[in-house]
């Protein structure tokens, strides 16, 4: 029998696509989303793409007794992927509280739900946030972790913090800190990929907005970073990459091959990239002449930061595919599509 994954969060971005490669591997998905960030029509997308319909429930994993219906309805779940958070760094600082309260409590009543019905495995979307600006780089996964620079930040170091401690008193749960470096591009289809709420905060999405013609210009936060070309580094991987590594984990927390019962991986392609290189991918693959001014430093900015990906492609037996010009041409090939639908419609 296939083994059913709960999938939180999943018709959202890195969800959605994780969703896919989990029906690619035979493994029955469900989805918990609250459609908050998301819209259900996701599933028709991952329907059209996988050729099978994962299920969809609505609920807000901060309502327990919502969510403890839903567990008691399905016994049978192998794994968890918990992806359902807030995620906008800028938004965070105004709404601590709600950031707070939707990422942790979602985490401590999930926590709890496994305990009582006895799930086993959690895969938990960390970020590389928290290594802060690294002194060493590429940044492996025992570099010091430092204090957060965002509300949103924190949840997810305190969200390590809270699923380690839950895993040292109970050698029944075993889980998986995935840190993510910064995740682009669709799937090679269009027919699924990142759909930001109002003006995208993060680069890539800004850069296909402005491209299409959303948006005036691209500002570019700083070419005064004391990195070669002057411009921030980033570690930019491609989305279906970043997916699979999902179910490579999922795989070795049901397979029993986890080394501990708390492990913690870097997710990134090991390549630092800088916003001007970006840019320039982004031109080659879409033969657009970007618009954009360099402008004022973003605060809150890490200066350069890439992963130092041994450990996972070692342990998990994962490692990117894409390139860098891979990853852009489908984020531009999936903004053209959803401009092309909503004209339609
Ligand atoms: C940020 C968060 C990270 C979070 C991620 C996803 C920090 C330090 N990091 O990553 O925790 O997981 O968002 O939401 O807050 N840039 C521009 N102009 C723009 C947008 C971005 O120049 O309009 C530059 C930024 O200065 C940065 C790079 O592009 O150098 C990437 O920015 P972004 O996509 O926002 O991701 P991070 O800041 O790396």
């Amino acid at each position: 029998m296939k083994k059913k994954i709960l999938v939180t969060g999943g018709t959202g971005y890195i969800g959605s696509h994780t969703a896919i490669e989990l029906i690619n591997e035979e493994f029955d998905v469900a989805i918990i989303d609250n459609l908050y960030n998301s819209e259900k029509e996701v599933i028709d997308g991952i329907e059209k793409i996988s050729g099978k319909r994962p299920s969809l429930e609505i609920i807000d994993i901060c309502d327990m007794e919502k969510l403890d219906g839903f567990f008691s309805r399905n016994k049978e779940i192998a794994a968890i992927i918990h992806f359902a958070a807030y995620k906008a760094v800028s938004e965070s600082v105004s709404k601590p509280l709600e950031y707070y309260r939707n990422n942790l409590v979602s985490l401590i009543n999930l926590l709890g739900l496994m305990k009582k019905y006895r799930i086993a495995n959690l895969v938990f979307s960390s970020s590389c946030t928290v290594y802060g600006q690294p002194e060493n780089l590429p940044v492996t996964e025992d570099a010091p972790l430092q204090p957060a620079t965002s509300p949103y930040g924190n949840t997810k170091a305190v969200g390590e913090e809270i699923i380690r401690d839950t895993v040292f008193s109970d050698s029944s749960i075993r889980a998986i800190a995935l840190r993510y470096f910064n995740p682009i591009g669709a799937h090679a289809s269009a027919l699924i990929g990142e759909l930001p709420r109002g003006v995208p905060e993060n680069l890539v999405p800004y850069i296909t907005q402005t491209a299409y013609g959303l948006r005036d210009e691209l500002k570019v936060f700083g070419n005064d970073y004391d990195t070669p070309d002057g411009y921030c580094i980033r570690d930019y991987l491609h989305v279906v990459d970043l997916a699979k590594a999902h179910v490579v984990a999922v795989k070795r927390l049901i397979e029993e091959k986890n080394k501990s019962g708390y492990e913690v991986f870097n997710l990134g392609t090991g390549n630092g990239v800088s916003v001007l290189e970006a840019i320039k991918s982004f031109e080659r693959v879409s033969g657009v002449k970007l618009k954009y001014k360099v402008t004022g430093r973003r605060p809150g900015d890490i200066e350069k930061i890439w992963a130092d990906p041994s450990f996972a492609n070692r342990e998990l037996g994962w490692k990117t595919i894409s390139t860098l010009d891979e990853a852009m041409k489908t984020a531009w090939d999936w903004e053209n599509y959803i401009r092309s639908k909503s004209q339609i419609k």
